[in-house]
């Protein structure tokens, strides 16, 4: 990799940059109480590094003003198609060439029953029939009474629309503004916002497989008691997030943590080793061979290295005067090293939590886990942060990823994979 990183680097260099940094995105506005939300969706995105174009229907105006969107995005709300301020007064070619993805938020059933049948009578409708399709996506997320949204006349327009390749999300399930509960609400700010950097980002694992495992596993000691450590699993679940990104097919196994899933990966929860050794092994055991062959595993979990010999079935109680229960521990199977022993295995990735010397701790451990590559890090340094910096290790040698958020460190590791992968 990185000592002579030519080859990586002029690799990168062709690579197609990840996320919603620079992206020129669309904001679409149709009527619809969740336009609230969308003001959220607005300042993430500007906070993501996209820059904003925000069109509005007439009937959104009802909901939120377009000074609102204005002066969130400190850009012109557009929602006239004669709009004057576009030199050739043709808005609905030019926003649409301008735009790298158009994003409907609230989509409504009337504006849906519109996109589909090419009606075009206002601006929104007319730069979307008008976008090149090519370049330009269309993500909807539809937002509507459970009873619209159900109808079968809205489910028609929605298999259209689909078919048109259009991009839905959502709707969600849950409490309606009308008092209902049921399929029809808008998704959060948070999922659109992750939902447009998802179909914007370079598909780099597109087919592959991914399991990953993250966060601190819990050993009990009593029904009340246990071991644990200071892993967040912040840096595991920022890769499952930038694999599912780059087209894998991501499946995150997760200790206890208190982390919201990134969009479109399947979790499961586990607590101990134990739990987390047969989680893996049952996810590797329902894939084909051929399919194990092209995966990905990614070793990020801080697994407890020991677990009491014993666990009291009730709480070990304080006896006064008595000295203090001695515990007794077994070692727990190493889980990364099982996977790298099977036959077929997926390409492994380990991580190794150091407090010095991390080349040479880190290259022995990839070595005696006979892995492919290893991601070392200061362990005490980035328990629980939001930074990070790792050192890859390969057969090829090694390779700084310096201080970073854990999301852009994340993506750098999933190049890195898919460079050694090619
Ligand atoms: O040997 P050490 O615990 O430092 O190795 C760290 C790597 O091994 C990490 O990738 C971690 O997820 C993995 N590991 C494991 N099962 C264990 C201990 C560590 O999978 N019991």
């Amino acid at each position: 990799m990185a000592q002579d990183g030519n080859e990586l680097i002029t690799k990168h260099a062709t690579m197609p940059p990840w996320g919603l940094e620079g992206k020129r995105i669309l904001v679409a506005v149709s009527a619809g109480v969740a336009a609230y939300k969308t003001c959220i969706l607005v300042r993430a995105l500007i906070r993501a590094g996209a820059m904003i174009k925000i069109v509005m229907t007439e009937s959104a105006r009802a909901f939120v003003s377009a000074e609102t969107f204005q002066a969130l995005s400190g850009e012109p709300v557009y929602t006239d198609l004669w709009d004057d301020r576009v030199s050739n007064r043709m808005a609905h070619i030019e926003l649409g060439r301008w735009a790298d993805a158009i994003i409907i938020a609230p989509a409504s059933a009337d504006l849906m029953a519109r996109l589909a049948h090419g009606i075009c009578n206002d601006l929104l409708s007319t730069l979307c029939l008008a976008r090149p399709r090519d370049r330009c996506l269309l993500l909807i997320a539809p937002a509507m009474n459970k009873e619209m949204w159900s109808h079968p006349a809205t489910q028609r327009n929605a298999a259209i629309l689909e078919k048109d390749a259009t991009i839905f999300l959502g709707p969600d399930r849950g409490d309606q503004a009308c008092g209902e509960t049921g399929d029809g609400r808008m998704l959060e700010p948070d999922d659109l916002l992750q939902a447009l950097e998802h179909a914007l980002s370079p598909k780099f694992l597109a087919g592959r497989h991914c399991l990953i495992t993250a966060g601190p596993t819990f050993e009990a000691i009593d029904p009340v008691r246990g071991i644990t450590n200071r892993s967040s699993g912040k840096m595991g679940f920022a890769i499952a997030r930038a694999a599912s990104q780059a087209g894998a097919i991501v499946h995150l196994i997760a200790g206890p943590v208190s982390l919201k899933s990134p969009w479109q990966v399947h979790r499961t929860d586990v607590v101990s080793a134990l739990d987390m050794k047969q989680a893996v092994d049952r996810a590797l055991e329902s894939m084909q061979h051929s399919v194990i062959e092209r995966s990905i595993f990614i070793s990020v979990a801080a697994v407890a290295d020991w677990r009491p010999a014993e666990i009291a079935s009730q709480k070990i109680k304080k006896q006064h005067g008595e000295s203090a229960p001695s515990l007794q521990f077994i070692e727990n199977p190493d889980i990364l090293a099982g996977v790298a022993a099977r036959s077929p295995r997926p390409f492994c990735v380990g991580f190794a939590a150091e407090s010095e010397m991390l080349h040479e701790h880190g290259e022995a451990k990839r070595k005696k886990k006979n892995i492919p590559m290893l991601a070392a890090n200061i362990g005490h340094e980035t328990f629980g942060q939001d930074l990070n910096q790792l050192l890859l290790l390969d057969a090829r040698g090694s390779r700084s990823l310096p201080l970073a958020t854990k999301e852009k460190l994340a993506q750098q590791l999933i190049e890195a994979i898919a460079s050694d992968l090619t």
